[in-house]
């Protein structure tokens, strides 16, 4: 508080009366500096209004006003508007009477302090400065988001500042520095629910209505290959000896890394696969496959048909040369032939043994083969045939040969044709573990066509929704139900390969516990807890838990003679190598009869008569004892029920507690009666001593009535010579006078007056 000044310059006044009522009126009455708000968040560069009122009493003149950043007590502190850093930027929009706003435009960092107004009077104790000052915190806006993040993850963007600005605040998204138009959240973040490639690029934010935005950081979206496909070089028809070159395209990041596949061997690697010098042998269906760390993925194959060039005029030519058939299937051979003008064609066959020299056997001949061959070409030029069901033992070359009418005009076509029967046979892990990534191969020793499509079974049931293009079978994240029997087949034909086990395994789960017997459990049964879970392979390590206390291992968990300390909440683990899960928790709660029955004495157990004491009955049982019954010692029926008694009388009390599953005694109690005057006593007494003070003023009053008459004596005759004294029933009618003579002669012992006077009222009423 800066009234420092004021008051010192006060303290020199003569009074120290007035000195005290000048510190009252100077501590809050008329000075005063206030800023609303006190804490400004500012973005950079934006410009700030610092709004101020201030006060004084009336009497002073305001002569200087001005803003400083430096208030050191004591020292005169600098007009801001006369600092060069300042200067330009500050305007002051109060005035000279109360208003003290200032706008500081194009904020900094640097500008981050606090700021105090201060004014100064025509009086010399008028000076005032508004301490503490409005404190400006100036901000400028960074984006914080995940280096890198892969397609399909969630990404949340934040535009952080370092201190909180307004509520009002719309944050503006920039990616590439293009406004994320539909992206003007409310809160500083920025959600991307699924991030997908074209999400990449450089993120800045800003707030709306203000210039500043923050430096760009840069989202790097990673995703597995796509698009993978094959371009040869040069196109067009390829001839033995050319060179060609293959070029495998694919888009992801990080860049992959190829593979070239023949069929479906691996013939090399890079983005580029060149031939040079190609021959007929280089023919066959190409593929590459690009990878990296998430994912892979084939392109279409794509055929490259290397044309043979002949000169001669004689030299069958096969279409295609090598034929990979499966086992069972029909095969076609195709087949031309050329021989020069002027020849006739005589015979043509088919061998599979072609030794120079010899004469070769025909194959329609064969009775291996006879049945199954059919010749479909012609004498001119086709060569055709089809062999039906072959077999693996088919699997060789084939020749074509023809013989003319002239001796010269033989031919065979060598080399042949080489026929390669294959079956099926699934490549499978043999065990693989819930959520891995396996891949099923239905593998056959040569390379069938391109055009073969694979059928995979599951148990002998189709798999219908997995009719892959290529030989593999592809189980992304493997779960429990796809273990099973795994065959494959090729569309369009019988072959089905042998089944190959796959075994999944899996760590527990549905883990739970049965509790035999079921339904309510009495302290002394026999208990048994089984724990079942579902794993494989078969978990063997269980143990159960009493809240977190290990209580036992094993499937079965028995507990024999079971009592109220075995309540509680059960639960078991069920562990493989694969993992481990818990059960919920079952409760066991053990019921038992009353234990531990005592008589509490409400009070203490000595009462006096007419009262009463209250025994309560506590047990121990479970369910809670609801029946009680209550006994007086020696005597065998019961005197009372319910959990609290009332004791009237003395005597040894105890108590019986019941519930379903038995009852219990207490140990007795005495509770002891002393005699002693009840209330109905004192009122006894009381009536008594009423009615007798009442007689007492009636007696008075007759006497004194009697006393004011003159009353005829009587003589009363005694014959009895020993009669000397009268007794009170001895008198029939005397006047009181003589009742005064008579007490004088005969006076009575004091204690037995009241006896007396008594008597005297009943004469008196005889009389009356
Ligand atoms: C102070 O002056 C400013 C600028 O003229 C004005 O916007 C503001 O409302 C004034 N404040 C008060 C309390 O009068
Ligand atoms: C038996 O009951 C009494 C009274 O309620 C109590 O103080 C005592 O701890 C109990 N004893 C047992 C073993 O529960
Ligand atoms: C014991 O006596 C007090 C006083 O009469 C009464 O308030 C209280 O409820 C009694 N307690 C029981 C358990 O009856
Ligand atoms: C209380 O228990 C006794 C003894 O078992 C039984 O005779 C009586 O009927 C029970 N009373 C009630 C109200 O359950």
């Amino acid at each position: 508080m800066m009234c420092v000044s004021s008051m010192s310059i006060r303290m020199a006044l003569p009074l120290p009366l007035v000195f005290l009522l000048m510190i009252h009126g100077v501590s809050s009455a008329g000075w005063g500096v206030s800023y609303s708000p006190s804490h400004i968040c500012a973005l950079k560069n934006s410009s700030v209004i610092m709004s101020c009122t201030y006060t004084y009493p009336t009497g002073y003149q305001i002569k200087n006003v001005f803003w400083t950043k430096a208030f050191i007590r004591g020292e005169k502190p600098p007009d801001l508007s006369e600092d060069p850093e300042y200067s330009q930027r500050l305007q002051y929009l109060g005035d000279k009477q109360q208003n003290c706003t200032i706008r500081l435009s194009h904020v900094t960092l640097k500008d981050s302090r606090m700021y105090y107004f201060r004014f100064i009077t025509d009086k010399p104790d008028g000076k005032w400065i508004g301490d503490p000052g409005v404190t400006l915190a100036v901000t400028d806006l960074q984006v914080e988001s995940p280096e890198r993040v892969t397609e399909g993850d969630s990404v949340r963007l934040t535009c952080n500042s370092s201190c909180t600005l307004t509520d009002r605040a719309t944050f503006i998204w920039y990616r590439n520095s293009q406004p994320l138009t539909e992206r003007r959240d409310r809160n500083n973040e920025l959600l991307l629910q699924s991030v997908r490639r074209e999400d990449a690029g450089r993120y800045s934010c800003a707030v709306h209505g203000h210039n500043h935005i923050s430096p760009a950081v840069e989202l790097n979206v990673t995703y597995p290959p796509k698009s993978v496909s094959v371009s040869i070089s040069p196109s067009g028809e390829i001839v033995s000896g050319d060179s060609v070159t293959l070029i495998c395209s694919s888009d992801s990041n990080p860049p992959a890394e190829i593979s070239w596949f023949k069929g479906r061997t691996f013939v090399g690697s890079g983005r580029i696969y060149s031939i040079s010098k190609i021959s007929s042998d280089d023919s066959g269906e190409y593929k590459c496959r690009s990878r990296n760390q998430h994912g892979e993925k084939y392109s279409d194959a794509v055929t490259l048909n290397v044309m043979w060039v002949s000169s001669a005029d004689w030299g069958v030519s096969y279409s295609p040369s090598h034929i990979c058939a499966l086992n069972d299937s029909s095969v076609i051979m195709s087949c031309t032939y050329t021989y020069p003008t002027g020849y006739q064609i005589k015979n043509v066959f088919w061998t599979k043994a072609f030794i120079r020299g010899e004469k070769p056997p025909d194959l329609s001949e064969d009775p291996e083969y006879s049945q199954r061959l059919q010749y479909l070409g012609d004498k001119q030029q086709n060569c055709t045939i089809r062999l039906s069901h072959v077999t693996l033992k088919d699997s060789r070359m084939y020749y074509f040969r023809f013989i003319t009418d002239k001796p010269d005009g033989r031919w065979i076509g060598d080399p042949g044709v080489t026929l390669t029967v294959t079956d099926l046979q699934v490549e499978s892990p043999e065990r693989v573990t819930e959520g891995d990534s396996v891949r099923l191969t239905c593998k056959s020793s040569c390379t069938l066509t391109d055009r073969a499509t694979f059928i995979w079974y599951r148990n002998s049931q189709p798999l219908t929704e997995r009719r892959d293009r290529n030989n593999e079978l592809l189980l992304q994240s493997v779960r429990r139900e796809d273990a099973g029997r795994y065959s494959c087949a090729v569309h369009g034909h019988n072959h089905i390969s042998p089944a190959v086990e796959l075994n999944v395994m899996y760590p527990p789960k549905s883990v739970s516990v049965s509790i035999s017997p079921s339904g309510e459990i009495v302290s002394g049964d026999s208990v048994t807890l089984i724990c079942s879970s579902d794993s494989n392979p078969p978990a063997l390590n269980f143990s159960w838990f009493k809240g977190r206390t290990i209580v036992g291992s094993g499937r079965i968990f028995s507990i024999s003679k079971i009592s109220s300390d075995d309540s509680g909440e059960y639960k078991c683990r069920s562990r493989n190598k694969h993992g481990e899960k818990y059960s919920d928790a079952v409760t066991l709660n053990i019921m038992y009869p009353p234990r531990n029955v005592s008589v509490l004495i409400n009070g203490s157990g000595e009462i006096v008569s007419g009262d009463s004491v209250t025994l309560i009955c506590s047990s121990d049982s479970n369910p809670p004892a609801l029946n009680f019954s209550w006994f007086k010692e020696n005597e065998s029926s019961a005197v009372g029920s319910g959990q609290s008694f009332s004791a009237l009388q003395s005597g040894r009390f105890y108590c019986q507690a019941h519930n379903q599953h038995g009852s219990l005694k207490s140990a007795a109690v005495s509770v002891t009666v002393h005699r002693g005057a009840g209330w109905l006593d004192w009122l006894g007494i009381t009536v008594a001593c009423l009615g007798l003070f009442v007689l007492i003023i009636i007696l008075y009053t007759i006497l004194k009535k009697r006393m004011n008459r003159r009353p005829a004596i009587h003589v009363y005759e005694n014959d009895d010579p020993s009669a000397n004294t009268y007794t009170a029933l001895d008198l029939k009618s005397r006047s009181f006078d003589l009742y005064d003579t008579l007490t004088t002669v005969h006076p009575r012992p004091q204690s037995s007056s009241s006896e007396y006077e008594n008597q005297s009222s009943k004469q008196d009423t005889m009389v009356r």
